[in-house]
């Protein structure tokens, strides 16, 4: 198994026993946290995934948003082109599960937006390094999109989810800022 993947497996070991206590308490204060961010505060549109468990909780962010009169937008995947595309999302009535249980925007009640009018994305991942070294779920979806991504990024961990290193590979792009249950962590 590369390097990669074990650390995946590792990581999605340890995440298993978070508590739900835990789980609930560390995304809380994690979101505490973004709010005071001055990118969140800014930002009109706000890329999110939709979690899953073990990311950090992403459902208290995208209401909160909504309180605040932010557009969120939220990631459809084309799994042939292993590509992403952001779309509006109003009510959680707008999403499916379309594949590994995730959930997606349904294309007939939603708008796509190009990566231009996104002003924070929050990118999801498995582990990261204090370099902002992102190793997510290995689809390279997240890698192809901030190719072309110029707004701020953001990702959530928990503290468990930093790891001192792993093989960074040439596609691989790093964060602006990671978010964990302990603080913040800036890198450009
Ligand atoms: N910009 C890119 N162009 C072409 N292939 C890419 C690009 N970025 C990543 N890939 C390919 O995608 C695969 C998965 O990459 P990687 O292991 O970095 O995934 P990941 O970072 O965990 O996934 P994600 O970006 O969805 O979170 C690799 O085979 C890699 O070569
Ligand atoms: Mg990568």
């Amino acid at each position: 198994m590369n390097n990669k993947n074990s650390i995946r497996k590792q990581m999605r070991e340890t995440l298993s026993k978070l508590t739900k206590p835990q789980y609930e308490d560390y995304s809380y204060k994690i979101a505490c946290t973004l709010y005071e961010d001055e990118a969140w505060k800014q930002a009109k549109v706000i890329g999110l995934t939709v979690s899953k468990q073990p990311e950090v909780d992403t459902y208290q962010l995208i209401r909160k948003a909504w309180e605040s009169g932010k557009q969120v937008v939220v990631p459809k995947c084309d799994p042939n082109e292993r590509r992403l595309s952001f779309r509006t999302l109003n009510e959680f009535s707008q999403l499916e599960s379309v594949f590994y249980g995730l959930f997606e925007p349904i294309e007939e009640v939603t708008q796509e937006v190009d990566a231009d009018s996104i002003d924070l994305l929050i990118v999801p991942g498995l582990a990261y390094t204090k370099e902002g070294y992102r190793l997510g779920f290995g689809g390279g979806y997240y890698d192809r999109y901030l190719q072309n991504y110029h707004g701020m990024t953001i990702s959530l961990a928990f503290t468990d989810q930093l790891v001192p290193q792993f093989l960074v590979e040439e596609h691989d792009i790093p964060v602006s800022q990671i978010i964990t249950n302990h603080g913040v962590i800036k890198i450009k």
